[in-house]
């Protein structure tokens, strides 16, 4: 990148300042430092950029990619998840994309076990009742969860975030591991002797069922009012995924008629609306699409956006590229 202009990565929103500093180093870095752009003043920030580094909230399609230019090279998403980027318009162009997997595995499965602990022994309920004042006496029947020792866990996706939470449970808490998913995962079989079936049994023979797919058309709604159906009076559904793999509305409906236990959503259908019919439910926990939050990964995401940026910038392949085709 010597002897040449210095090239200009247009930054979506501030990230973890180390990647940055990375960037700074041989190319020009403009950060929108506000919220989420709207979709007009992302095509006007982009204009020029050789690089973009993009967050999930920033919807990359055929527009922006155009209002940026030809000299744009890469768009470096800042997430594991890349359905917020538009792929063929990108390969059309041939761009590269790239994300960061592999970093935030480890805090997305904690905070899915976080997420399984506070749901069955329901933490978050019984807080709000000591901080409201109604912790009047000990009582043999308040708050009853559900216990998970030896329990079974489906997993919905066996990556590496799903098999991550499946070793976590199986190892922690003893739990069955069943799991869905397109390919087999011979780690998971190995080390956490897990069962790879079928979606519909995997609903009905499941204690837990955990959601760790990408979310594509083949994903949109995976888990609606049928599904939902097939699963145990007494079981919950943990969503770290994506929202709109889980059909929100059924899920109110479910949860409302007490059809299953409970549920914990770290992500949402409308994302960042939370429908108040939802958030009005005590047998449900809700946090607000923080799984990969540890400085840790935050930070990792953020050198590998960067490296990802310089590695194409300089002509080197991608060091996490997303197949496009
Ligand atoms: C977060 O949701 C990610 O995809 O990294
Ligand atoms: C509960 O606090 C017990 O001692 O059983």
């Amino acid at each position: 990148m010597s002897g040449r202009k210095r090239p200009i990565v247009a930054v979506c929103r501030t990230v973890p300042d180390v990647g940055l500093k990375l960037l700074r180093q041989s190319c020009t870095v403009k950060v929108h430092a506000g919220s989420v752009m709207t979709p007009r003043q992302l095509r006007q920030f982009v204009k020029g950029a050789d690089a973009i580094l993009t967050l999930l909230t920033d919807h990359i399609d055929g527009d922006v990619l155009e209002a940026a230019g030809p000299q744009l090279k890469i768009v470096a998403n800042y997430a594991v998840g890349f359905d917020n980027l538009e792929l063929d318009e990108i390969s059309r162009r041939e761009l590269v994309a790239t994300n960061t997997p592999g970093q935030l595995t480890d805090s997305v499965a904690e905070h899915s076990m976080a997420l399984l602990l506070a749901t069955c022994r329901r933490i978050v309920e019984a807080d709000q009742f000591v901080r409201a004042g109604e912790y009047k006496e000990w009582e043999p029947m308040l708050f009853w969860g559900m216990p998970l020792l030896g329990r079974t866990l489906g997993l919905i996706g066996s990556g590496r975030i799903g098999a991550a939470f499946g070793l976590m449970a199986h190892r922690g808490l003893r739990m069955r591991i069943l799991y869905h998913d397109v390919s087999a995962c011979p780690d998971l079989e190995k080390h956490a002797g897990a069962t790879r079936v079928g979606l519909r049994e995997l609903l009905r023979r499941s204690d837990v069922v955990s959601l760790h797919v990408p979310l594509l058309p083949s994903t949109r709604h995976l888990i609606g009012r049928t599904e939902l159906g097939l699963m145990r009076p007494q079981s919950v559904l943990i969503n770290t995924a994506r929202g709109p793999v889980v059909d929100e509305a059924a899920l109110t409906e479910a949860l409302m008629e007490r059809r299953i236990f409970a549920a914990a959503l770290d992500v949402f259908e409308h994302e960042p609306t939370v429908a108040a019919a939802l958030r009005r439910l005590p047998n449900v926990v809700l946090t607000p699409h923080i799984a990969s939050a540890t400085r840790e990964a935050r930070e990792q995401m953020s050198i590998m956006a960067a490296r990802n940026i310089l590695a194409v910038l300089s002509g080197k392949p991608a060091v996490n590229p997303i197949r496009t085709t």
